[in-house]
């Protein structure tokens, strides 16, 4: 089989794949990062994901204890009750799925709408309201 070949395979083998997960498409192909409905999903699931993707820059608390990576601008402190009460549950989400700049933070946060669902999303704010009790 040429390269040619190959490529078309693995479009066919992506494209049934993808067919069997349609549910877990990505916040940005669903809805296109547009928050809606409860914006709080299920906090233990976004507990996994967070230590996974979230608290190297964050700290695994979100207060920004234990950070693994060099920032300018590092993130603030999402175990700050007064602070987080600052922010909707709409706002966490568009900074989560487009990025920190979008919302008009630093863009070292990235947006992570390719990466997971709208519901793991939601996961995830449910996880980071924990951390504040707001
Ligand atoms: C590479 C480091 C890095 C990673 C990884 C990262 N963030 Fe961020 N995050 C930042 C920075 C930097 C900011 C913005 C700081 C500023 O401009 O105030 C930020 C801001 C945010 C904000 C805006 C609200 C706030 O705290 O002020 C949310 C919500 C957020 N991050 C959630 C997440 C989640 C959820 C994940 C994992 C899916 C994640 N971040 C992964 C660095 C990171």
């Amino acid at each position: 089989m040429n390269r040619i070949g190959f490529a078309g395979l693995a479009v066919l083998l992506a494209g049934l794949v993808s067919a069997q997960v349609a549910e877990e498409q990505s916040a940005l192909a669903t809805d296109n990062c547009v928050p809606a409905g409860d914006l709080r999903g299920d906090a233990a699931r976004g507990a996994e994901l967070h230590l996974e993707n979230c608290a190297e820059c964050h700290g695994a608390s979100g207060k920004t204890d234990v950070i693994v990576m060099h920032m300018d601008v590092p993130p603030k402190d999402q175990s700050d009750p007064e602070y987080m009460r600052t922010l909707t549950d709409a706002f966490l989400y568009l900074a989560v799925c487009q990025g920190g700049e979008a919302v008009g933070r630093s863009a070292v946060m990235q947006g992570w709408g390719d990466y997971f669902s709208d519901q793991q999303i939601k996961d995830l704010i449910a996880h980071m309201r924990g951390f504040s009790g707001t």
